[in-house]
């Protein structure tokens, strides 16, 4: 870890980090407008993997699929990791490793009720509690990927009115560790499972995953590319892919798109 980090407790995090610590170089910036919009231009501009950036605000946070990302100082952390993949790794299930590593950190942080949404969102008692944004750069000697994750600690009056479904924050289960505790557990979880994901791939990961499944058997929508489907959720498959179950046996495997829960739903 780099001793360009203000603003935070770089013991702390260093301590929290433990044998990882080398592998992360953490910058702490006050406000930006994305994370993962920094972090793009600074691995054009040759930033070496590991780099890290968390705001404290962004005033153009990003998620998935042109939405945006609502954050405010005190009430989120939000940070993005640059991480090298080589040639030989598939890149598939990537986005639900980095869901299965969050989640492994809030459980090793005491946090109960956890659980992922397919393909990665992070869900506390049925709510969710934060997202992950994968943005990838194809290079001659490999890949680098931009990993960006939001997650609520606190709720925030105004985005009750602004984001339009059920989501929740930490503070709903325990008081919110400190950020370095929480930033230094996720990034040494991240370490961790990315490693067993570039020498195995998901397929070594799908049942960790498939445990915290949060809509397993629950009727679902799924919205994308190639129109909406509509079944029972089943597992995350080896490639990372999602099994949708219809009520007449079919089965029907979605690589992408968006998973809403759909309780009224006549199959
Ligand atoms: C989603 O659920 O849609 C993904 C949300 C990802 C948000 C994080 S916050 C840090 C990083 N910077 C961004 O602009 N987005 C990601």
């Amino acid at each position: 870890m780099s001793s360009v980090c203000f603003g935070v407790d770089v013991a702390m995090l260093r301590a929290v980090l433990g044998e990882a610590a080398p592998l992360f170089a953490i910058e702490h910036l006050e406000s930006c407008d994305s994370t993962n919009t920094l972090l793009l231009e600074r691995a054009a501009r040759g930033a070496t993997a590991g780099l890290t950036l968390l705001a404290d605000s962004q005033t153009a946070g990003r998620g998935r699929r042109g939405r945006s990302w609502l954050s405010a100082p005190e009430c989120s952390l939000t940070f993005s990791v640059l991480w090298r993949f080589t040639h030989r790794s598939s890149l598939v299930g990537l986005s639900l490793a980095v869901g299965l590593a969050v989640a492994q950190a809030l459980e090793d942080l005491g946090f109960e009720g956890v659980g992922l949404k397919w393909p990665n969102d992070v869900w506390l008692f049925g709510r969710k509690l934060g997202g992950v944004l994968i943005e990838l750069m194809f290079g001659q000697d490999g890949f680098q990927a931009v990993i960006g994750i939001g997650l609520n600690l606190r709720m925030h009056p105004e985005w009750q009115d602004s984001i339009g479904q059920a989501f929740t924050a930490l503070e709903v289960a325990a008081v919110p560790p400190p950020r370095e505790i929480l930033l230094g557990t996720i990034l040494r979880c991240l370490a961790r499972t990315l490693a067993v994901f570039e020498r195995d791939g998901f397929a070594a990961l799908s049942a960790d995953w498939n445990r915290r499944n949060a809509l397993h058997g629950l009727p679902v929508r799924v919205c994308s590319e190639s129109g909406e489907h509509r079944g029972f959720c089943g597992s995350a498959l080896q490639d990372g892919s999602l099994e949708l179950l219809s009520n007449c046996g079919a089965r029907l495997q979605i690589s992408g798109g968006d998973l809403s829960l759909c309780l009224e739903m006549p199959l």
